[in-house]
């Protein structure tokens, strides 16, 4: 099963996309992920991305797409994988369609009044990647899951959060329509749904597929 979750930045692509790789023994696969490790580890591709994902902007589809494509020839993808943040705009997706098979697009509805709060309280784990909001770590600075350091992402700051919902709105909400037409989309919501509850959701779905 091949799937792509799709959704504001906030949403809970991150959250869901762990617990379905988890229990549909998929590879998960972040854009933003891959992102953040080269600019960690300072390679090409992450000095070029630094300065679009601090600004919230997109990173040029060329690259993207040729990272995705290369990925999802790796020996693990065989098993089935699920996109996280890719495709984010129309020549991505239509570029996604030239090299790999989608069986189904979880779309995340939410309201976005309420995804400043969300990014800017998000806190990430160093290690394992897992995601927190301060509101329920009661002063804990470490990963309940690995013990890894949390930490808060560059992006996620009131002023790179709006650039982040203006690129949304603009180019990636588009692609609801198009793969609502072609008859393969799940929509959820995450409206002030605990994540284990929407996972519940998603699970009723998933099923179906
Ligand atoms: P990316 O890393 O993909 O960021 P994003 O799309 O902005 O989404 P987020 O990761 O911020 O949110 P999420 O939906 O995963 O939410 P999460 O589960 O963490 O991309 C970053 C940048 O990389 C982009 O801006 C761009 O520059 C570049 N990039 C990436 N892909 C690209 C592409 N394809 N093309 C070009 N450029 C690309 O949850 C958020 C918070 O809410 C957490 O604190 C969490 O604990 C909480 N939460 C989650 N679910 C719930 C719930 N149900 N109820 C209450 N709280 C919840
Ligand atoms: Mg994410």
């Amino acid at each position: 099963m091949n799937l792509i979750l799709l959704g504001a930045p906030g949403a809970g692509k991150g959250t869901q996309a762990t617990k379905i790789a988890e229990r549909y023994g998929l590879v998960h696969i972040s854009t933003g992920d891959i992102f953040r490790a080269n600019i960690k580890n300072g390679t090409p591709i992450g000095k070029l991305a630094k300065s679009y994902t601090d600004r919230g902007e997109l990173v040029p589809d060329e690259v993207t797409c040729d990272i995705v494509k290369d990925r999802l020839t790796w020996e693990d993808c065989k098993k089935g994988y699920l996109l996280d943040g890719f495709p984010r705009n129309l020549f991505q997706a239509e570029a996604l369609d030239t090299f790999a098979k989608i069986d189904g697009v979880v779309n995340i509805n939410i309201d976005q009044a309420l995804l400043l709060d969300r990014l800017c309280g998000r806190r990430v784990c160093r290690e394992c990647g897992e995601s927190y909001h301060v509101s329920t770590l009661g002063g804990r600075t470490t990963c309940a899951r690995c013990g890894g350091e949390l930490y808060q992402r560059k992006d996620d700051n009131p002023e790179t959060v709006a650039a982040r919902l203006e690129v949304y709105n603009a180019q990636t909400a588009p692609l609801i329509d198009y793969y609502t037409k072609k008859g393969i989309i799940l929509n959820v919501t995450g409206t002030e749904a605990p994540a284990d509850v929407l996972f519940e959701d998603v699970k009723k779905l998933l099923d179906l597929l």
